[in-house]
């Protein structure tokens, strides 16, 4: 496989992460933003990639952006993490590339833990999560209401970083 490199993003790489998510959202089984996207208003919040509170990162190959991860910082010390990788690269140690740069950013940020929701369904993150010490915290029960009108449940995970 090539090389993966992982960046922060950067203003131009705003619309590729945009189609994405677009992508991923099309999907419907992995993550919280459902089809169909507001591109518009993705494109306004991705373009805030150089906010003081806001990581965002761009794991690439052979060029190509392939995965991406946000890390949103909040004041009281937690960095709320979100993460895909296009399903063509899945299984090739993109998310893995993306995960370990994104535990030395939150811990150079000063961030205490980082924090993150998951469906219980998605055994593929909970794995790679767990892989990186993340514990189980929390289960939310019929908390989501997707645009189906089904309520889904979400495992709530953490992994302190002090
Ligand atoms: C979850 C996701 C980010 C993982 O990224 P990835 O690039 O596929 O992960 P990696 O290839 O680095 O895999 C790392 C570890 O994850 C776990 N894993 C990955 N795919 C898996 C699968 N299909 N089943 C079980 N475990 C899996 C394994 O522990 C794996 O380690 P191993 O290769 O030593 O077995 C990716 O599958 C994805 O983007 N899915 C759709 C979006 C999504 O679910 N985002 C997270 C929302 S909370």
């Amino acid at each position: 496989m090539s090389e993966v490199t992982v960046r922060d993003a950067t203003p131009a790489d705003v619309d590729a992460l945009v189609d994405m998510l677009v992508e991923v959202a099309g999907e419907g089984r992995w993550i919280g933003t459902e089809a169909p996207v507001d591109t518009e208003r993705r494109r306004r919040m991705a373009a805030d990639v150089e906010a003081s509170d806001v990581v965002l990162l761009v794991a690439e190959a052979g060029g190509e952006p392939v995965g991406q991860l946000g890390l949103e910082m909040a004041r009281y010390g937690v960095a709320e993490l979100g993460m895909l990788v296009a399903a063509g690269w899945r299984g090739r140690g993109v998310g893995t590339a993306l995960l370990a740069e994104a535990v030395r950013r939150a811990r150079a940020a000063g961030a205490h833990k980082i924090a993150l929701q998951v469906w219980p369904h998605n055994a593929a993150a909970i794995a790679l999560y767990e892989r990186f010490g993340f514990q189980r915290e929390g289960h939310l029960r019929r908390h989501y209401r997707r645009r189906s009108g089904e309520l889904w449940d979400a495992v709530v995970m953490g992994l302190p970083l002090d």
